[in-house]
Formats: C-alpha cells, sequence, structure tokens
C-alpha cells in the first residue's frame, strides 16, 4: 500500500505516557512519507521522550511552552494549531483526553487543540482500568460526538503489567489513519462502503432465559477494524460481546437474529457485506412474557422453537440493494470445505470463509471460539483458497486486503 503525504503538514502532540517512545516512529514513518512534522511536547510528555530526539527526527524545534514569549512570537498556539492539516495526539492519555472532551486549556497542547480549525486524530494510551474506567468511556463518546478521530488503543500486554485494551495503537496504524485521513482515494476502500455482522445473537425465551451459540466477536470486530484501516466506511452489526468497540467503525448493537436483519437492511445499500456473526439458527415461537417457573409437578417446558431468518441468505438475494461482494463465514467441525461449498450454493453469496472449530488452538485451550488463532479457507466460484493459520487480526487484516484486491482487480465481478 503506498501512502503518500507529500505536502501534507501534521502537527503531533506528544503527552507524557510510556507509549511516547512510539511516537519517534511515527515521526520518522511520517517524514518519510513526505508528511512534514510539527511537534508540541507535554511537560509530562518531556518525562519519556526528549526534546533533542523529537526535533532531530521532526527536523524542527519541539513546542513546549505556552508562556515562552519567543516561541509564541515566533509561532503562536493560534498559528501552530492552525498552520497544520492535521493535528494528532500520540500518545493521548486519559487526562488530555478529559481535558479535550471538557474543552479545558491549561498549557500549550490543551489550548492548541481548544483552538484548533483542523481535524485531530487521537490515538490513546493508557491503563485498561483507566481506558474501562466510566469517565472515559464518557470523555470517549463525548470526543468521537465532537468529531474527534481515533485510533486504537490494542489490546495486549501492559507496561504495568496488566494486560487488556489501553495500548497505543502501533506507529504504522497511527500513519494507516492519518492517511485515510489526509490522503483521499490513497487508501485502497477509500470510498467504498462495507456492513459487517460480529458476535452471537441472543434469542429470548422468557426475561431471563435465552438461546445463544458461542462466538467471542473477536473475528469479526478485527474484520470490521481491518477495513476501516484500508479506508472502507465501517458498520458493524454486533450481537452482545465482552469486547470492546472498534474504533473507526460506526457499531450498532442488537440482541436477537431478527434484530440483526432489521439494523443490516437498515444499512443497504453497501458495497461489501461480511457475515460472521453466530446467528442462533432457531427462537422459540412466542418469548413468555414472565419468567417461566418449574412446575410443581417436575415438568419441563417444551420449547417450540421456529427457524430464524437468514441474514446472509436475504444480503445476498438478487436485489438493486445486493451488496457487490457478499462474504458469509462457515463455522464446521467436520467436512469442512464440503459444506462450505454447499453453503455457497444455498445462501448464493460470493465467497464464503470456512474454518474448523472442531481443532483446539495450539494453546489447547478454547480453540476457534474464543480463541485468538484461525486458520481459515475461501471458498468461491474461481476455487478453494486455503491460508495457514495465524491471529485473528493477521487474518482480517489479509482478508481486508484480499477484498481490496478483488475491487481493483476485478471490479464488480469475479
Ligand atoms: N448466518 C446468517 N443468519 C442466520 C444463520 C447464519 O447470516 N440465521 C450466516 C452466518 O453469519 C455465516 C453463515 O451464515 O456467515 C453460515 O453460518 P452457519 O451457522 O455456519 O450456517 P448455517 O446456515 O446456520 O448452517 P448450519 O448451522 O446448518 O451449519
Amino acid at each position: 500500500m503506498t501512502m503518500t503525504l507529500e505536502n501534507k503538514r501534521i502537527l503531533l502532540i506528544v503527552a507524557g505516557g510510556i507509549a511516547a517512545y512510539k511516537s519517534l516512529e511515527l515521526i520518522r514513518l511520517l517524514t518519510k512519507a513526505g508528511g512534514t512534522v510539527r511537534v508540541i511536547l507535554t511537560k509530562a510528555g518531556a518525562e519519556f521522550v526528549t526534546p533533542l530526539s523529537l526535533s532531530s527526527l521532526s527536523g524542527d524545534k519541539v513546542y513546549s511552552d505556552i508562556f515562552n514569549l519567543t516561541d509564541e512570537a515566533e509561532m503562536g498556539h493560534i498559528e501552530l494549531s492552525r498552520d497544520a492539516d492535521l493535528l494528532v495526539v500520540a500518545p493521548a492519555t486519559a487526562d488530555l483526553m478529559a481535558k479535550m472532551a471538557n474543552g479545558l486549556c491549561n498549557d500549550l497542547a490543551s489550548t492548541t487543540l481548544l483552538a484548533t480549525d483542523k481535524p485531530v486524530l487521537i490515538a490513546p494510551a493508557m491503563n485498561v482500568r483507566m481506558w474501562e474506567h466510566a469517565s472515559t468511556r464518557r470523555n470517549v463518546a463525548r470526543l468521537g460526538e465532537d468529531g474527534i478521530h481515533m485510533v486504537g488503543p490494542n489490546k495486549g500486554d501492559m507496561a504495568c503489567g496488566e494486560y487488556g485494551f489501553g495500548r497505543m495503537a502501533e506507529p504504522d496504524e497511527i500513519l494507516a489513519a492519518i492517511s485515510a485521513l489526509l490522503g483521499p482515494g490513497k487508501l485502497p476502500l477509500q470510498g467504498r462502503t462495507a456492513l459487517v455482522t460480529s458476535g452471537p445473537t441472543r434469542e429470548a425465551i422468557d426475561p431471563v432465559r435465552y438461546l445463544a451459540n458461542r462466538s467471542s466477536g473477536k473475528q469479526g470486530h478485527a474484520i470490521a477494524a481491518a477495513l476501516a484501516h484500508l479506508g472502507a466506511d465501517v458498520t458493524l452489526v454486533s450481537g452482545p460481546v465482552e469486547i470492546a468497540d472498534p474504533v473507526m467503525v460506526e457499531t450498532v448493537h442488537v440482541e436477537s437474529a431478527s434484530h440483526m436483519l432489521d439494523a443490516c437492511t437498515s444499512i443497504l445499500p453497501v458495497d461489501i457485506a461480511i457475515c460472521v456473526a453466530a446467528v442462533s439458527d432457531w427462537r422459540v415461537d412466542s418469548e413468555a412474557a414472565q419468567k417461566i417457573k418449574k412446575d410443581k409437578s417436575g415438568e419441563v417446558p417444551i420449547l417450540n422453537l421456529i427457524e430464524n431468518p437468514d441474514i446472509l441468505a436475504t444480503l445476498s438475494k438478487k436485489s438493486p440493494n445486493r451488496p457487490e461482494l457478499v462474504i458469509g463465514f462457515a463455522a464446521e467441525t467436520e467436512n469442512m470445505i464440503d459444506h462450505a461449498k454447499a453453503k455457497l450454493a444455498k445462501k448464493q453469496c460470493d465467497w464464503i470463509v470456512a474454518n474448523d472449530v472442531s481443532v483446539p488452538d495450539q494453546a489447547g485451550s478454547t480453540g476457534v471460539m474464543g480463541g485468538d488463532k484461525n486458520q481459515i479457507h475461501i471458498v468461491s466460484a474461481s476455487g478453494v483458497e486455503s491460508w495457514q493459520e495465524m491471529n485473528k487480526q493477521q487474518v482480517a487484516a489479509d482478508l481486508a486486503q484480499r477484498i481490496a484486491d478483488h475491487f481493483a482487480n476485478f471490479g464488480k465481478t469475479e
């Protein structure tokens, strides 16, 4: 993927977090892509990286102090914020995000962010508990409403020894997000719209019980994020999952298969639809209004099941709104390729991504369902492509690239 930021001016704000060291690599990537980088370093940021390293890489002086008369005379905070095509905050700490969400400004970074009329991209980095805290959730939602773009955070090991969401996005991911904002047409799926379903559905039996499938949502969410990283405008329709909404993706939360179908059809038309959700095949014919009580005689209730709508088959039906590329998943425990071929024919989609969910992962624990690895086979009218086992993020990234290649090479039909 070629990313050119020729003649683009980026104002990079480096706040105080351990991830600040990655901002050095980010500057290198940005300048390599042809961009010009000017840096604001907060007081806390200077505890993690030195102005000297930042200015050596950016080739410019580093701005830090709002009360520095020389700086203000040379390039005041208003000019700093207006002279850029994009403001990037990496790392964006919980503190700076809270200030931004509330319009507070008491240093050069926060004042510049409040004074700007340019797009702003933040790359949050913090401890998982801080990321999950109710006040950070509120601030993230507010920043989204204010039109602030966000990349990451990713899930993983943290410098503090904990594990979870809060790791700053990698410099190449931040570069991709910057290119998506500044380089229209430069990303392969720019201008394409995509719909992804993910997670399980829950079919209520009564107000406290439900039927559901096993699904963590990891693969579907990763695919939605990967498509967005390649520039697609992505809507994710997710059943109930324990993982965070992906960034740069609009997420619609649903419970049942019927809700999922309604949400999907209301999003049409789109160019690409990928059904990754583990939709419950059945629901009870009539949901009990009150909790079903145990019968004193010991008789167990009989649930009458009816079939749920098939979302993939509905989206694949010939119609003016049919997405150009419809992809289904087939989680199988035996005869995978044969079942996948049968599903392709039955559902009339363009590709089936088949995976064997009977194989435990290498750690011998949960296998594909809930695990982090996946081995897929793409079954289409052109044959079967078998991929080696990869982690789900990599499967998502490669699948998004494969989709981009499909559009680049074959246009509307393959
Ligand atoms: N799917 C769907 N709506 C349903 C059932 C399945 O959109 N009601 C989609 C899934 O998201 C997946 C594909 O269809 O992309 C295949 O799902 P799977 O459960 O493997 O297939 P089924 O059609 O349910 O067949 P079976 O359970 O008999 O294997």
